[in-house]
């Protein structure tokens, strides 16, 4: 049995969940989903790289750049480890963003002073069951593409300064 709980959007949210459960094609048993973290994706976004990452063509790594607290990841993460496909790998060198600062959520300020965002990203993982589904690249973006492996990627998801999401 599916058990989504839901978030600002909640009608459109239930209709994409209607749809895929309705298809057998969202084998999840979650009693929250990643719209419940701090980040900067939409639901429907979430649930489009779910999607994806659970269905989507070929075969290969899925790489995002851009972790920052691991909403995307886990939403990527949940999919393909729905459907036993591939894991995430995830680079970020997470450092706080500067608005943390100075921003009025403690939790924000919380971060900045410990001065790395990849606790709360770790956290997030686990809070989802997915740490074993995602390889975390601590690292600048250049730094990692230089160390790739060469390893075949089928789905590539970065949001950093531009959205950029590629279907290989
Ligand atoms: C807007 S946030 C990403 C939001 C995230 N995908 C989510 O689900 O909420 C951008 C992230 O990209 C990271 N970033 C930006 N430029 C980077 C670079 N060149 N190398 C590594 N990480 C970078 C920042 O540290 C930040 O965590």
């Amino acid at each position: 049995m599916n058990r989504i709980s839901m978030d600002k959007e909640p009608d459109r949210l239930a209709e994409i969940i209607h749809f895929t459960a309705m298809h057998g094609k969202l084998l999840l048993d979650m009693a929250e989903t990643p719209a419940a973290l701090r980040g900067y994706l939409a639901t429907e976004e979430g649930v489009a790289l779910m999607l994806l990452s659970a269905h989507g063509p070929g075969a290969g790594a899925i790489v995002e750049i851009g972790s920052f607290l691991g909403k995307s990841t886990s939403w990527l993460a949940l999919g393909s480890k729905s459907t036993g496909r591939e894991k995430v790998t995830a680079i970020d060198w997470f450092r706080p963003l500067s608005f943390m600062a100075e921003s009025s959520d403690p939790e924000d300020r919380a971060i900045y002073e410990q001065g790395s965002t990849y606790p709360v990203f770790l956290a997030n993982l686990k809070r989802f069951k997915i740490e074993a589904q995602v390889t975390p690249i601590v690292a600048a973006s250049a730094e990692a593409a230089e160390t790739w492996n060469g390893d075949a990627i089928r789905a590539f998801y970065s949001l950093t300064a531009t959205i950029f999401m590629r279907v290989f």
